[in-house]
């Protein structure tokens, strides 16, 4: 098929045609996609990791038509009470005191608000980050920003020629290593604006952080004067069986809560909808004109998000998820399947190690031979982001199809 896009994802030539329901619980949405050839497909990627209910759920959809004959944008500085509901629902349910809410539209905008807001809070030029962390694509939109207005408050001298993109620098430390951390505090400091990180790992390999080394990092950061940061795109939303994956790894003390959290992918619910909290303090340093988003916190977006959370509860979801790695690891010691190293993550998050890149990426494709959408991760591991109530059943059928998968390429 003639393919007008950039050459950026390497085709699957999967072309999904429709949605298929099972069932009429306006809850649930569908978990199989029909592809022009009629091929049926169950879908552990929703759009990786984007639909926490599935695909087109009946209650989500009569919400969105509905919103949309009501009111579907309004710019920001406009008040609408969708998107004040939705922004004290995130903020008491994010592990951050005092929390203030700046909506965007997908996870690289929200990773960019929380690194403005860092630098701004801190005046600091230094984020430690992390191996094998991803935590998006967009590259120095400001830096071509022309008005100095929204550029001078991130320059690193006011006024400079050369338009950096704020004035930041990231150095690197090893997920896991407290040495790692505190021997870049040793070197940089008083520079440190933020520690940044994924509590679990996604496109990395689906690895989760212990609550060793987060609470380690939480003392760290206090010690030096540095802000804690968390990027659960791909973790929160519910996924790992609280709102927060912090939650799930390091309980609910807000002594040890971090500074700063965004989230994006399953919060819309299959819409595009981000949000990043940071502390009071910290978002005060924030003013007019210093971010701001066209489509971010839109009407429309705030509903899907509204309703997906409301079928979380309803359904209980947070829980739901929490329980899938124990059921897959279940399934997985009952059928063993030789090649699999180890199938590790947390809640809804799960990872399927081979430890082979060769037959992990074979498998992408043997798979979908057998009617099993999947994504690679980490090279040699292949990921599973299953609606949240998808149980022993829906994870056995997939279980058996990778086998198949497996069976045919070894
Ligand atoms: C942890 C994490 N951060 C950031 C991103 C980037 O999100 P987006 O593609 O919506 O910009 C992703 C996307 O996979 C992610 O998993």
């Amino acid at each position: 098929m003639q393919d007008w896009r950039w050459p950026t994802y390497r085709p699957r030539n999967i072309t999904l045609e429709r949605v298929v329901h099972e069932g009429t619980d306006p809850n649930r949405g569908a978990v199989r996609i029909q592809a022009t050839d009629g091929k049926q497909y169950l879908d552990a990627v929703g759009g990786i990791g984007c639909l926490p209910l599935g695909h087109s759920p009946k209650r989500w959809v009569d919400a969105m038509t509905e919103q949309m004959n009501t009111v579907m944008i309004a710019a920001g500085p406009f008040w609408t009470e969708v998107n004040l509901a939705l922004a004290k629902r995130i903020v008491d349910l994010a592990p951050v005191k005092d929390g203030r809410i700046f909506f965007g539209n997908t996870g690289t905008e929200v990773t960019e608000a929380s690194i403005k807001v860092a630098l701004k809070a801190t005046g600091r030029d230094v984020v430690i980050g992390f191996e094998k962390a991803f935590h998006g694509r967009s590259l120095g939109s400001l830096s071509m920003t022309a008005n100095p207005k929204y550029r001078s408050p991130f320059l690193s001298t006011p006024g400079d020629d050369i338009q950096r993109f704020a004035h930041m620098n990231v150095v690197r430390a090893t997920y896991g290593d407290l040495g790692s951390v505190e021997k870049l505090f040793a070197e940089y400091g008083e520079r440190v604006a933020m520690v940044s990180l994924e509590p679990v790992q996604g496109e990395g390999g689906i690895n989760p952080a212990t609550r060793e080394f987060l609470v380690g990092l939480h003392g760290m950061c206090r010690k030096h004067g540095a802000l804690l940061a968390l990027d659960e795109i791909q973790a929160g939303s519910g996924r790992t069986g609280d709102f927060s994956a912090w939650t799930t790894l390091v309980g609910d003390d807000p002594e040890l809560y971090p500074d700063i959290i965004w989230w994006a992918k399953a919060l819309g619910g299959g819409f595009p909808v981000a949000a990043v909290v940071a502390r009071g303090d910290i978002a005060e340093s924030m003013q007019p004109g210093t971010h701001g988003s066209t489509f971010g916190g839109n009407p429309l977006a705030c509903r899907a998000s509204m309703v997906t959370l409301d079928i979380m509860e309803d359904d209980d979801l947070f829980t739901r998820a929490g329980k899938q790695l124990a059921t897959l690891q279940g399934i997985a010691s009952a059928k063993p399947i030789s090649a699999v190293r180890e199938v590790r993550g947390l809640g809804a998050m799960l990872g399927i190690d081979f430890g082979d890149a060769d037959l992990v990426s074979k498998l992408v494709g043997a798979t979908a031979e057998q009617g099993l959408l999947v994504t690679a991760s980490g090279g040699t591991a292949i990921r599973w982001l299953f609606p949240y109530w998808a149980d022993e059943t829906i994870l056995g059928e997939a279980w058996d199809k990778l086998g198949k998968a497996v069976a045919a390429v070894t």
